[in-house]
């Protein structure tokens, strides 16, 4: 429950797509596929990959200087960074201590949040958490991944569907009690870890040249199973999430899904009852980007202007683990 403690909100918002553009025509040229398998199966028509020698904080980085600047901060006036990613630079330290180090912030302490596509939403409502207790008052909640990095480009089940991005939002004491984040809701399912995984290179399995000829280190997936449960699972959390934040459907001005599949978003639409226009949709551009997905979307409404100053926006994700999760916000 809430309680009575100050509500937060988000007071900036920034994200970054690396510049280098895969068209569904390039992926034609590596796998048996074609422009309209893609298209009309899952929506995604180009995605982004990350550059060579350059890592998930790197992105995070220009995202998170663009969500400073939005909320008219600066590092030094951060508390926390709590990251959501499965693709940090290193498996140890965490990348947001490296994003830390480049952003030169020094008063606060850092995390890695590993809830794949779900990420995001965790690290938001761990943020919303921490400032309403008090503990902190300013958090930088990043989601960023390289899933290009994990992708073997000679499966085409798989290799289709990602690409890589950041996105930040900066978190505080609301200004305005009406105003912040009305509620967060987050769920797993652990019985699902083999539905979407990726085999090998944790303590289990570590590297070897044998997990890397079987291409172990890169994603195995059952995209059936994980389209039908991602559906029935985002309906269920995004419903529990407006009923604790005691808002209906109607009531909300944009639904911004995690951008994995068009077919996944249309069915989430139709089981909301919410109409396509209310419906953020950027996949078609960027592919799914994993815990990127959720707030480079909210930043591209933004700036496109479908949010104004007192809407009510859902926002959920689903990814591996199974985890998942919503959060309705009043900007
Ligand atoms: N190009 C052409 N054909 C392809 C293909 C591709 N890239 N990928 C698969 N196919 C083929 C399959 O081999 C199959 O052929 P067959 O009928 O001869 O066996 C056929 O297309 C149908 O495959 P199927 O797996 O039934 O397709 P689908 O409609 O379920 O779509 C996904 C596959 C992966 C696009 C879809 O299941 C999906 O998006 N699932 C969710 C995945 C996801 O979002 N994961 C991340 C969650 S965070």
């Amino acid at each position: 429950m809430r309680g009575s403690h100050p509500r937060s909100a988000i007071l900036g918002t920034g994200s970054e797509l690396p510049s280098r553009v895969i068209t569904n025509a390039a992926l034609e040229r590596l796998v048996d596929t074609s422009d309209q398998w893609i298209t009309t199966r899952t929506g995604i028509k180009e995605r982004r990959v990350l550059e060579e020698g350059k890592g998930t904080a790197d992105m995070a980085y220009r995202a998170a200087v663009r969500a400073l600047k939005d909320a008219g901060m600066e590092a030094k006036d951060l508390d926390a960074i709590i990251m959501g990613t499965v693709t940090p630079d290193y498996p140890f330290p965490s990348s947001a201590c490296v994003l830390e180090n480049m952003l030169g912030a020094r008063k606060v302490f850092s995390f890695d949040v590993n809830a794949a596509c779900s990420g995001f939403l965790n690290a938001l409502a761990i943020a919303d958490s921490l400032v309403r207790t008090g503990m902190i008052r300013h958090a930088l909640v990043v989601g960023s991944d390289a899933l290009s990095r994990m992708l073997n480009w000679k499966d085409r089940t798989t290799c289709i569907l990602f690409g890589d991005g950041a996105g930040a939002v900066v978190v505080g004491p609301s200004h305005d009690g009406a105003r912040g984040i009305l509620s967060t809701r987050l769920r797993t399912d652990g019985s699902h870890v083999k539905t979407l995984y990726v085999p090998a290179g944790g303590s289990l399995k570590p590297a070897s040249a044998e997990s890397v000829r079987k291409n172990e280190h890169t994603i195995a997936m059952n995209g059936k199973e994980v389209f039908k449960i991602a559906v029935r699972s985002m309906d269920g959390i995004s419903r529990e999430a407006l009923d604790e934040a005691d808002v209906s459907i109607d009531q909300v001005s944009l639904v911004i899904p995690h951008q994995a599949n068009l077919r996944i978003i249309t069915a989430l639409a139709e089981r909301l009852k919410v109409p396509m226009s209310k419906v953020m949709v950027n996949l078609d551009r960027y592919g799914n980007t994993s815990a990127a997905s959720v707030p480079v979307a909210l930043d591209e409404a933004r700036k496109e202007g479908r949010i104004q100053r007192g809407d009510i926006v859902l926002l959920n994700a689903f990814g591996a683990g199974f985890a998942w999760g919503a959060a309705v916000i009043r900007f």
